[in-house]
């Protein structure tokens, strides 16, 4: 995994679709939507540490990938009134890179780190005595002439974001005081989000429609943003640029989205255990095989979702599909009859 925008290449995205995120990406806490329990607390935390004048601790914010981990963190810089630094787990090649960031920063502000689970391992050590006592240990030179200098940092406030919280290390873990998991969206919140995003792009919606790619989104704000954004271009040629429901089915249709809103990926895994494993129960590893990805971004990308909406289980021996999966991908258990489905194996 060389490729940080690969999560959002997995998701179909290009470079122009992340200026369009840009452009409808909250900017304030009071624009975004759900994650309920997880707002309420970072609000005291905010509030607290404003009030205190002193840096927020440092946070994790881990979940798979769209729902809104980098709007977050703008946001909490944002609210915070400090200024944010950008940049990414891969990117911070040596300690020198992690010195020139962390010295640049004004008391207060926060470090953005995306893919964290991608950090070297120097650079990650280095990292462990800035967040515990704003304190840098340069070593100059090797052998006999080996000396370290200490610098002093303003404190500050890391952000980090994971899709893969599992890559992380123990100590680097632990130095988080505040980890937060992002879960997925219900359609009632997507749907908030569509409607948001089209007054946003200055679009008329019907709220059914809005609400119906926001059942087909994967239960992600990125995806049901895209999803807008293309049945948009359907209404402009064939409705006077009105989103009806008819137009929204016909475009979700023609786009060949899902009904469940589930991905590619996502039939695949389904496929795959059906097809090639009667159904199950199979390892993840041996899963992770048959479909050409890793187990672990099985684990902490996929199948949360399949497992939330009901279409996989875990069990002690392993991996099963449910009666859902079947119906779903038009299957009979037990029986290995054709699919309607045009998926490459
Ligand atoms: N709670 C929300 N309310 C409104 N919009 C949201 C919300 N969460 C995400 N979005 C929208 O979804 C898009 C994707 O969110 P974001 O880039 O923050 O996801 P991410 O978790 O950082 O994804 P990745 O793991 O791929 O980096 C943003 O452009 C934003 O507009
Ligand atoms: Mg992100």
């Amino acid at each position: 995994m060389s490729n940080p925008n690969l999560n959002k290449e997995k998701q179909g995205l290009t470079t122009q679709d992340s200026e369009f995120e840009n452009s409808i990406r909250p900017g304030h806490i009071k624009d975004f939507a759900g994650q309920g329990q997880l707002i309420e607390n970072l609000v005291i935390f905010i509030r607290a540490a404003k009030m205190r004048g002193e840096a927020l601790d440092h946070v994790l914010f881990h979940g798979p990938p769209g729902l809104g981990k980098t709007t977050l963190s703008r946001i909490v810089a944002n609210e915070l009134g400090v200024n944010i630094k950008e940049t990414s787990g891969p990117v911070i090649e040596k300690p020198g890179d992690l010195a020139g960031l962390l010295t640049s920063l004004e008391p207060n502000d926060v470090l953005f780190i995306d893919e964290i689970h991608r950090l070297s391992t120097v650079v990650e050590e280095y990292l462990y005595a800035a967040m515990e006592d704003y304190r840098l240990d340069i070593l100059l030179d090797s052998g006999p002439n080996a000396r370290s200098i200490q610098l002093s940092l303003n404190p500050f406030t890391l952000i980090g974001a994971t899709t893969r919280s599992g890559l992380l290390t123990a100590p680097l873990l632990s130095r988080f005081a505040i980890k937060s998991r992002l879960e997925y969206y219900n359609a009632e919140t997507l749907q908030k989000i569509v409607l948001r995003a089209a007054g946003i792009l200055d679009v008329k919606i019907a709220a059914n429609a809005a609400m119906e790619i926001a059942r087909r989104s994967r239960a992600t704000p990125r995806i049901a943003n895209g999803l807008l954004r293309r049945v948009r271009d359907f209404a402009q040629v064939l409705n006077d640029g009105i989103i009806d429901i008819g137009i929204t089915q016909h475009a979700l249709k023609a786009l060949n989205v899902d009904e469940y809103g589930l991905d590619e990926m996502d039939n695949r895994i389904l496929l795959a255990i059906i097809e090639k494993f009667k159904g199950g129960p199979v390892g993840l590893t041996t899963i992770a095989t048959a479909v050409g990805e890793e187990p672990g971004t099985l684990e902490e990308v996929y199948e949360p979702f399949l497992i939330q909406e009901g279409f996989l289980q875990r069990t002690p021996r392993g991996r099963e599909v449910t009666h859902k999966a079947y119906e779903h991908l038009g299957k009979k258990p037990g029986n290995r009859g054709t699919t309607n489905l045009e998926l490459d194996l």
